[in-house]
């Protein structure tokens, strides 16, 4: 009886040494524990042996019972720990991995293009002046020698709120404002902004786009101060080695108007697609302020003249990127956004 007492003893700790987490350890109580358990009824076997071992058998099996117990519970002590490990393991935060960044927003290229183009006018000593969007039909037009029925109107398809309010065409309105609010002191502003032309949206046109627009006026200023500035311009922005050409053109509010081209900045003027083999790219229109304009700026055309020069940005960015299609700058793809940077 005592050797199958022992024998139990021996496989029921190897069975306890052997349960692999708590789940097994209940099983083990339940078997072998519990009131109606393996080693509980080991006490019933008492009374069955002979008298004179009966002592003996007793103490032994009570050894058993509290030896199995006092196992039990190290070997509960260590599966909890061990439950804890495991558990605290699964759910560890790898606190030395790098942090996922967050994309930063950018600026758009326009903006970028307009701050940029501003920015060496701006080092020039040309000082930046805003004005509205929505204009009055006088500042758009008339006061820079357009009347109503002028036919340059019809360069600039507009967008009209009533016959006399619009969204302005260009720049240019905010030469008035400008003027009239310093005349006839010397004026250096540049003007950047968006502008609205009620055109078809295309490859080449957009209903919207923005200018820079320079204006210097004062005692002595000639066409030759317009020819230094642009081409210290075109060269702060193209490189040191940049060549201008100037060529007659027409605008109501500057005489005599001109184009100015730069050499084409994509094959160095060796003739490419973009410049169309001419190896010159059309940059702005520019010229002398017309004295009408002058006048209704409030100032004397006796006693000062001016230079202005008018900029599309979306062009600009499009010529330096050899992109052809300016839709894809309003579209708003984030790809094609991406690229320009910052
Ligand atoms: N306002 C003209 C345009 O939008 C550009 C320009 C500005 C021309 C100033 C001459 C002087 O086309």
């Amino acid at each position: 009886m005592l050797e199958k007492l022992q024998q139990y003893y021996s496989t029921a700790k190897t069975l306890l040494q052997n349960t692999a987490n708590l789940a097994d350890l209940e099983s083990f109580y339940r078997e072998h524990l519990a009131p109606s358990g393996k080693a509980t009824n080991w006490k019933r076997e008492i009374g069955k042996v002979p008298v004179e071992e009966r002592r003996a058998f007793g103490q032994a099996v009570n050894e058993v019972t509290s030896e199995l117990l006092a196992a039990f519970e190290t070997r509960r002590d260590l599966l909890k720990l061990k439950d804890i490990a495991e558990t605290i393991a699964a759910q560890a935060t790898d606190v030395t991995l790098p942090g996922r960044p967050l994309r930063v927003g950018g600026f758009h290229p326009s903006t970028l293009a307009v701050r940029e183009v501003s920015g060496v006018f701006q080092r020039m000593g040309f000082m930046p002046f805003e004005s509205a969007h929505v204009e009055l039909d006088r500042n758009n037009f008339e006061y820079l020698n357009m009347p109503p029925d002028h036919p340059a109107r019809d360069m600039q398809d507009t967008f009209y709120f009533s016959e006399d309010i619009l969204l302005r065409t260009h720049t240019s309105s905010g030469q008035i404002h400008a003027m009239r609010r310093f005349a006839p002191e010397p004026l250096r502003i540049v003007l950047p902004g968006l502008c609205y032309r009620h055109e078809n949206i295309t490859p080449r046109s957009e209903i919207q786009f923005h200018q820079v627009e320079g204006l210097l006026i004062g005692p002595n200023v000639r066409m030759s101060d317009l020819k230094g500035v642009l081409l210290q311009f075109a060269r702060q922005m193209f490189g040191p080695n940049q060549q201008i050409r100037v060529r007659g053109s027409y605008f109501p509010f500057t005489e005599p108007s001109v184009e100015v081209d730069i050499r084409c900045t994509l094959c160095s003027g060796e003739g490419c697609r973009v410049c169309k083999h001419t190896g010159w790219l059309e940059l702005l229109g520019a010229g002398m302020v017309h004295p009408a304009v002058l006048r209704f700026g409030g100032y004397d055309p006796e006693k000062v003249r001016g230079i202005a020069f008018g900029l599309g940005i979306e062009r600009l960015i499009l010529l330096r990127h050899g992109i052809d299609d300016i839709r894809y700058i309003f579209q708003n793809d984030l790809r094609f956004l991406r690229q320009f940077g910052e």
